[in-house]
């Protein structure tokens, strides 16, 4: 299994570029499956999870063409098994995005139950609920979901008991072709939820309210194939930032998107990096000053993402001050704070709240990863930590970051991939 080995205590500075955003390119992969022609995806990241929404259509018999630059065509005319099995499904959650777009196709779908991970239990019961108001008859057996239709879905008002991401984004696909109109009330607003949208009406769907939590659907008889480049990754983007805030640095993300980061753009400035924003890029600043603590707490967007948690407790863990970083989202998303307690963090975890006091320097250690935010930040806690870090159990890192090493190297960071 691969290793991240970084030398501490490096300033970054200069320039990366941003990749296509994971939590976007998944849903728009499945929503392929929608289309009765071809379709074109671009601006794709060539991450794991990418590779495995695309394997996850092969094996149902859809042809996929890749492209120059990780773009690829998508026929899913040629599918043929409408099973997404737990081999697949197991390794990538995302994959029960399928389900939507299966049964308001094709009327039937044999979707294996994701099931937990680290960060939490991560039921789907609101996706199934909402497929059921639409009219399929589901049911869960022998750890599969089976669920069919007579006919296409009808149109439903459908009340989200919690803001989900791939529920919304789910029954949103399967509204595009369901009979008369679906009201979605209490929707994920996400921009990821935004860019599947866009790309669904570019099919020919018919959406309002996108990005609000209300999203009005007026189904169609069919959508058509598109060509649809995937927007940035905020993530990756915000991941980068705090690297370079809690390094001191001077750093730009060629292709940024300033306008879907508000929260966590005025974070970083109170922690009092300067900020400038160009047309597609963002600068952070720290003009060498040490970052100041900064009170967290993550909500559904445009509240604090809780995918850029694990990240600001790392820069909290190097900040000057005190700060608390509450996490409302996921029940379990926490397990980097162990980590960094091991690199000589002072962090106090009291239910789903952590009490940070910021040390000026970390200590190098050999660490675990866990889940793909939190590995990420041990990587960036590495950079500000005297002597070596070796971050283990990377595989999660692949699934979400584009060629990390190389970004970080870019910027001056000492880090090296070592097989074990
Ligand atoms: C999406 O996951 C993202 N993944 C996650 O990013 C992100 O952390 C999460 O949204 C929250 O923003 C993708 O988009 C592929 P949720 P998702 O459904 O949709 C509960 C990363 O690091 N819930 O919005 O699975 C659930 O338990 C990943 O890139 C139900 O109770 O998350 C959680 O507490 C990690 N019933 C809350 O809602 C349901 O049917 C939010 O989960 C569905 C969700």
């Amino acid at each position: 299994m691969d290793k991240l080995l970084i030398q501490g205590s490096a300033s970054l500075v200069g320039e990366i570029p941003v990749s296509g955003a994971k939590n976007s390119a998944l849903p728009i992969i499945a929503s392929s499956l929608l289309a009765e022609g071809p379709m074109v995806i671009g601006n794709l990241p060539h991450l794991q999870d990418v590779t495995t929404m695309i394997e996850l259509l092969g094996t149902m018999g859809v042809e996929v063409v890749m492209g120059e630059r990780m773009s690829m065509e998508i026929h899913s005319s040629t599918i043929k098994d409408l099973v997404a099995p737990y081999s697949l499904v197991k390794t990538m959650r995302a994959s029960i995005l399928v389900l939507g777009p299966m049964i308001a196709r094709h009327g039937k779908a044999k979707v294996s139950l994701p099931g937990g991970c680290a960060i939490g239990s991560r039921p789907v019961d609101l996706h199934l609920k909402g497929l059921e108001a639409m009219g399929a008859r589901i049911n869960v057996e022998d750890g599969y979901i089976y669920a069919e239709s007579d006919g296409r879905l009808k149109g439903a008002h459908i009340f989200m008991d919690t803001v989900t991401v791939t529920g919304t984004e789910n029954l949103l696909m399967a509204a595009t072709l369901a009979d008369g109109e679906t009201l979605i009330e209490n929707a994920a607003r996400e921009p990821e939820v935004v860019d599947l949208a866009e790309c669904l009406i570019a099919m020919g769907a018919k959406i309002e309210g996108h990005g609000t939590s209300a999203i009005r659907i007026k189904g169609v008889p069919t959508l058509k194939g598109c060509h649809y480049d995937v927007m940035p990754d905020r993530i990756e983007t915000g991941t980068y930032l705090v690297a370079a805030a809690l390094s001191r640095g001077k750093v730009t993300l060629k292709g940024a998107r300033a306008d879907i980061m508000d929260a966590v753009i005025a974070k970083l400035e109170e922690a009092g990096a300067t900020i400038s924003i160009q047309k597609d890029s963002i600068t952070l600043d720290m003009e060498g000053r040490r970052p100041k603590a900064v009170n967290v707490t993550t909500s559904p967007y445009p509240g604090f993402p809780t995918d850029m948690q694990a990240q600001f407790v790392v820069l909290n863990s190097l900040a000057e001050g005190s700060s608390t970083v509450v996490e409302t989202v996921f029940e379990n998303r926490f397990m980097h704070v162990n980590e960094l307690v091991r690199m000589g963090a002072n962090i106090r975890l009291e239910g789903n709240t952590a009490i940070i006091t910021g040390v000026e320097q970390l200590k190098a250690a050999p660490v675990m990863a866990t889940d793909l935010r939190a590995s990420a930040s041990l990587v960036i806690a590495g950079l500000k930590a005297e002597g070596e870090t070796l971050v283990d159990r990377i595989y999660h890192i692949d699934r979400g970051y584009e060629c990390i090493e190389e970004k970080l190297q870019l910027l001056g960071a000492k880090i090296k991939r070592v097989a074990s």
